[in-house]
């Protein structure tokens, strides 16, 4: 039978794709939202970070199996700005939505990030064992989140590298907003020393539902087939598209002061989830293919 399944932050650019695509193989969705709207079809359970007490419902009324665990205050900026907001938000509403799943009797995927790598220079991309030195209050608290969410037998972290392809809502994926960007005659700066492995809903989507139908439990990187930077990410997304790669000019991380710092290697090695579910991620070509032309297409 198809596992019925709770994505939380439902309203937003990876958990509103995730519903579609989840959907589109076969899973039982609910849409867990809180402000933002998921995408149209979904049941709907209201689901409110600030209010652990909105978990068990929403739960209840998904009767989910498993909760793919999307919501959280994902903006690293505003995270470096309020800390504590970003540790409510991201550990301890996580720790709350772990004890309900465990009451529940559902299995919990905690959706983490590729950002909680540190200053390390070499290149080598990044495996499960790797040590995560976070550089942001972002990166530390989604590392606070993954010890919590991993205490519990038969739950999940999903380490999530820079989200590529079709998202939801207004915001563009990494890719979608190169693209609305050069369409819109913007030229762009884009580091040329960031390191990352991309990686769209659509791969991410098969993964959750291989990890939802199956007993492997653990740590997971979910990062795409090829690492590259962010200027190359931005050029490949130009040529592949037809529009201005000249208007894309190269930087470096460290002349653009920023409020949350950022690992420049921050690749993955995504071997474990390869062996264990025989991942495929999409290649990069795919995904930039997949992407919205607008927001008002399909946001
Ligand atoms: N985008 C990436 O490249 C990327 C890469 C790696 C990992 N991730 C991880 O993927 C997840 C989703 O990220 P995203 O890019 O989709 O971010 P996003 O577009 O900002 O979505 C975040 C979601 O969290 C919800 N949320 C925020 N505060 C909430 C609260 N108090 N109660 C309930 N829901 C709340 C938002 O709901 P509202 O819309 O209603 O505010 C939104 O649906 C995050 O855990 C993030 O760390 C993202």
């Amino acid at each position: 039978m198809n596992a019925r399944v709770l994505v939380t932050g439902a309203g937003g650019l990876l958990g509103g794709a995730l519903c579609q695509e989840l959907a589109t193989l076969g899973l039982l969705v609910t849409a867990g939202i809180r402000s933002a709207p998921a995408p149209t079809g979904f049941p709907t359970a209201r689901y409110d970070l600030e209010r652990p007490e909105t978990a068990s419902p929403a739960l209840a009324a998904s009767r989910a199996e498993v909760v793919i665990h999307c919501a959280a205050l994902a903006d690293a900026d505003a995270c470096e700005r309020d800390p504590g907001r970003a540790r409510s938000l991201n550990v301890e509403a996580t720790e709350a939505l772990a004890e309900a799943c465990a009451r529940a009797g559902a299995r919990l995927a905690f959706v983490s990030t590729d950002l909680v790598f540190g200053a390390e220079s070499d290149p080598g991309l990044r495996s499960e064992d790797y040590p995560a030195r976070p550089l942001s209050a972002y990166g530390r608290t989604k590392l606070a989140a993954e010890g919590i969410a991993l205490r519990v037998r038969g739950n999940a972290v999903f380490r999530v590298a820079l989200v590529t392809g079709r998202g939801h809502g207004p915001r563009g994926s990494a890719t979608e907003a190169v693209a609305w960007a050069l369409g819109a005659g913007r030229p762009l700066r884009l580091f040329d020393d960031q390191y990352r492995t991309p990686v769209d809903p659509r791969s991410l989507a098969r993964l959750f539902a291989s990890w939802a139908a199956g007993a492997h439990d653990g740590l997971f990187h979910a990062g795409g087939p090829e690492r590259v930077s962010r200027l190359e990410l931005g050029r490949r997304v130009a040529t592949t598209l037809g529009l201005p790669v000249e208007r894309i000019a190269a930087v470096g991380q460290d002349d653009v002061p920023a409020i949350a710092a950022r690992p420049k290697q921050a690749a993955m090695d995504s071997g474990r989830a390869r062996r264990l579910f025989g991942w495929e991620p999409e290649p990069l070509l795919a995904a930039i293919r997949a992407g919205r032309s607008s927001t008002a297409s399909g946001a």
